[in-house]
């Protein structure tokens, strides 16, 4: 079975890899000798811990950020010439010197990336690139993060020198910190990394280590549906939710430390949202582990409670969530375990963006029509789902 779904997944990878080919032929009149992909994640549960030495359950979708490249010929000055399909226009960035000051849009996560690799000692040679993806944008599906690890790999064959994954995975979340504006955990770059077909990772973010959790069962589908109300975490209320995520007030210096007794006792120390806070943290963290079990222990209705307390506390508690992710999951906890419905929660960073459910796959196309078209009725907004098992995380498909 599990080659049905490397079967499905390598497709769609080379198809997206021969819309690259194309276009890099368009651009610079040659063909690419370097492909690479890099997939987007979606955390099963985990939401807004992983910078809180907390868990994360994400597995890599089969949704890809495919860079094609090549070696340009020398010039006086070297520099990369990036053409994107998916992140809108082209830009070009200069290899002679670390790049400075964060530029807009996409080429600043590029950018960023490049800024690593030099950092490193690592001379980059001049080179061509296009990029092509089919990762929805601002959905928190770690489109961002995609794309970094995306130009790392690329960068890995250019340069000739492969990073340690760990290494590769933390030099792309410097990048979206110091060039992407946002202060993100490690979440969405070590899923595009680390992935695997037909297995869940559990992440520990305070030692960096993954368990793997098998995830081959095929009568259980993941749903992931997408809202299409936009986020932007470098918007401010990403950084926010970090501040407020009041540590240093607490006898512990670790939120793995402290315990739901330990948070009421303190509480007189945190203000009422740093409570609130609190409260999400520790009680998402001891979610993560128990969904890492029950999952293995096939134990969905269990599950299920997991995914919706989760909901509930992002909602409540930690306030990522917005009116149309509520929707999403009202309407899935309607259709139920008889019509389906093993549970949903909002996943990534929230403020939009999706949905994730795990659903009977029999049902899964009778509830995605179910989802769309009641959502439709509500809010007049049309959302898109689809289907993903847990997929390969980065890799060369030519080099
Ligand atoms: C974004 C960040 C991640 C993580 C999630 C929320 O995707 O990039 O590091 O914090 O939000 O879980």
């Amino acid at each position: 079975m599990a080659a049905d779904s490397d079967q499905i997944c390598a497709e769609s990878v080379n198809d997206l890899a021969g819309v690259a080919a194309r276009e890099f032929f368009r651009q610079f009149a040659a063909s690419p000798n370097v492909v690479v992909a890099a997939p987007g994640r979606v955390n099963l549960m985990g939401e807004h811990i992983d910078y809180n030495d907390g868990f994360c359950l994400p597995m890599a979708i089969e949704r890809y950020v495919v860079i094609a490249a090549a070696l340009a010929t020398d010039k006086e000055r070297a520099a990369a010439n990036l053409f994107s399909t998916a992140f809108a226009g082209s830009i070009t960035i200069s290899l002679d010197s670390q790049p400075q000051s964060p530029s807009k849009g996409w080429g600043r996560l590029v950018n960023g990336v490049v800024a690593g690799f030099m950092q490193r000692g690592l001379k980059i040679p001049s080179f061509n690139a296009v990029i092509h993806s089919n990762i929805p944008l601002g959905a928190g599906l770690a489109s961002s993060a995609a794309l970094e690890v995306a130009t790392a790999t690329v960068l890995e064959e250019l340069t000739g020198v492969s990073l340690e994954p760990r290494d590769k995975a933390l030099l792309c979340q410097q990048a979206e910190h110091r060039f992407g504006a946002v202060p993100c955990g490690i979440l969405d770059q070590f899923s595009s990394v680390f992935g695997r077909t037909d297995e869940l990772m559990l992440l520990d973010c305070r030692s960096a280590q993954i368990q793997r959790i098998p995830f081959g069962v095929r009568d259980v589908s993941v749903l992931i549906t997408n809202s299409n109300v936009k986020h932007d975490l470098a918007d401010g209320e990403y950084a926010l939710r970090r501040r407020q995520c009041a540590i240093e007030n607490l006898a512990s210096s670790s939120w793995r430390d402290v315990t739901a007794e330990a948070l009421e006792r303190d509480c007189g120390k945190l203000s009422a949202i740093e409570y609130r806070r609190g409260c999400h943290i520790v009680s998402e963290i001891s979610r993560t582990t128990d969904m890492a079990e029950a999952i293995q222990r096939n134990e969905w209705p269990r599950v299920g409670e997991l995914m919706y307390a989760s909901h509930e506390s992002l909602r409540g508690d930690f306030e990522v969530s917005c009116k149309e992710l509520d929707i999403l999951v009202e309407l899935a906890k309607d259709i139920g375990p008889h019509g389906g419905v093993i549970g949903s929660r909002m996943t990534g960073g929230g403020f939009g963006g999706c949905t994730v459910s795990l659903v009977a796959t029999l049902r899964a196309d009778e509830i995605m029509h179910k989802l769309t078209s009641r959502f439709r009725s509500r809010t007049g907004i049309e959302v898109t789902a689809f289907l993903s098992r847990p997929a390969r995380g980065a890799y060369v498909l030519r080099g």
